[in-house]
């Protein structure tokens, strides 16, 4: 699909809101089919008027302007993409104006990806493809004084979608062909081409770093771990540093708590984290952002075996903090617990944000909607909420208070690797708390927003890419 600055396409798209009207292409249509009651310029609302005889225009309702927002614009261009493509049209124009409360670069970008949304499918291993009819240029209309922001806000646009996909597939990819090796390796062909170094630890040098608790982990599986980070500099003049740490269980089968077979089908998707933080440094570096980030994932199975750990293990840490394994399901946390303490003492990270599909007590708080978050810093947790809003992901923040703490406290441990039934995300995010040693953290509890079983707005059924703006914004406004 490409952008070009100027009017044309075979199609045009005439918008209709309650301040705009469309004045002479589509007037016509528009008070005969509002006369009939057949479009009313409703948010979302579409009406095609394509055929031999026909104006060649679809209406596009924006409903009331004052509450068009970016993430409505995403869904509603998402929208007519997909009609677009139903009518095999490659070219369509549209006039972009400014909207009242919007900022009109932010407006370009969340139209040019409401289009570029359309375009993801995971079909590789359907024998029966769906027709892949494509729009090949899209026109944009765009304010005279506006043409150069509205070329950068194109190519971020460009840039996050293609960031988006790569997390998609990467999670959508099953999990006898995505194991540890193969997602490092994933991060070392998607990342070193735009200058991120990838350092990628195997099992005898996780076992040198003494991270038991990951290792514990994964010793249940055949398939040997692996540890990596990824090192961006985009700002050599300074020291500080952002660290985005990514659960990365490329499977969770529960290991010995293990999983009834309908939890466990989608439990291929227990990389999320890792994979939305590698789309974030994809997106960050070929931005050029001029931040220095480091990623950090560390990669297992959570498998059972002769020698996988067993629920009433006792393992160490990286940290050295012991920890009761009550609940061998409750393994996330047990990997991160080592990769956190890595980013805190190793990269001695200046933030940190981690990403987990952790606990399914999140799904039942929040749905598919909203990640649940857990912070020791309320001033990073603002810039998290600010991000998320700009990129149209939803957060919400659950209480940390002290108490529960207790409910992780171990008896014959430091910790316990879970908290009871009640709080499960909190009690999840808390433990983590304990790996970060006092640096500015923000816990993002994906388990919901990472993957969907239907589709929604502009995200497909499957993975769902969320986040990766989030973590692009995040780090681009830090
Ligand atoms: N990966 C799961 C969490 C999950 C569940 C993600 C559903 C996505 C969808 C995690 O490792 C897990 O199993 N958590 C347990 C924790 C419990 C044993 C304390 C859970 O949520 O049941
Ligand atoms: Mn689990
Ligand atoms: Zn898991």
């Amino acid at each position: 699909m490409k952008f070009l600055l100027e009017k044309g396409g075979s199609v045009e798209i005439v918008l209709v809101s309650n301040n705009i009207h469309p004045t002479e292409k589509g007037r016509e249509l528009l008070d005969f089919l509002k006369e009939k009651e057949l479009f009313k310029g409703k948010f979302n609302e579409v009406y095609s008027d394509i055929s031999p005889k026909g104006e060649n225009i679809i209406l596009l309702g924006l409903g009331d302007e004052e509450e068009l927002t970016l993430d409505s614009l995403r869904k509603a261009f998402y929208k007519v993409a997909k009609e677009l493509k139903k009518y095999k049209i490659d070219s369509v124009g549209v006039t972009i104006p400014k909207f009242k409360d919007l900022c009109y670069k932010s407006t370009v970008t969340a139209i040019t990806e409401g289009f570029l949304q359309s375009e993801y499918s995971f079909d590789k291993y359907l024998s029966d493809k769906k027709d892949k009819s494509s729009l090949e240029e899209v026109y944009f209309d765009v304010l005279e004084e506006k043409k150069e922001k509205a070329l950068e806000a194109i190519k971020e646009a460009e840039i996050l979608s293609e960031a988006i996909f790569l997390t998609r597939d990467l999670v959508n990819e099953r999990p006898m062909y995505m194991y540890p090796e193969v997602l490092a390796n994933a991060a070392k062909e998607n990342l070193e081409e735009l200058g991120i170094k990838v350092d990628i630890y195997n099992k005898k040098a996780i076992e040198e770093l003494g991270m038991k608790a990951f290792l514990a982990v994964a010793e249940g599986s055949s398939k040997e771990p692996r540890f990596f980070v990824m090192t961006y500099n985009g700002d050599p003049d300074s020291k500080e540093k952002i660290a985005l740490v990514g659960k990365g269980l490329t499977y969770d089968s529960g290991g010995y708590a293990i999983k009834p077979g309908d939890s466990m089908d989608t439990m291929f998707t227990d990389m999320a984290g890792s994979a939305t933080v590698i789309g974030a440094l994809r997106a960050i570096a070929k931005a050029k952002i001029k931040k220095n980030v480091v990623g950090i994932v560390a990669a297992c199975e959570n498998l059972i075996s002769g020698s996988a750990y067993k629920n009433g293990d006792i393992v160490g840490s990286m940290s050295g903090k012991t920890i009761e394994v009550l609940n061998t399901d409750a393994e996330g946390r047990l990997t991160l617990a080592d990769a956190l303490w890595y980013a805190a003492k190793e990269v001695k990270a200046d933030k940190i944000i981690d990403l987990a599909t952790l606990t399914g007590a999140c799904i039942v708080a929040l749905g598919n909607l909203t990640a649940g978050a857990i912070t020791n810093d309320e001033d990073l947790m603002d810039e998290v909420k600010k991000a998320s809003e700009l990129a149209g992901e939803y957060v919400w923040q659950l209480p940390s208070y002290p108490e529960y703490k207790e409910l992780i406290k171990g008896d014959f441990g430091d910790l316990k690797n879970t908290g009871g039934r009640g709080a499960g995300t909190i009690t999840a995010g808390l433990f983590l708390e304990e790996f970060v040693d006092k640096t500015p953290w923000v816990h993002l509890d994906i388990a919901g927003t990472a993957y969907g079983d239907k589709a929604k707005g502009y995200l497909p059924k499957g993975a769902t890419g969320a986040h990766v703006k989030t973590l692009y914004y995040l780090v681009k406004n830090m």
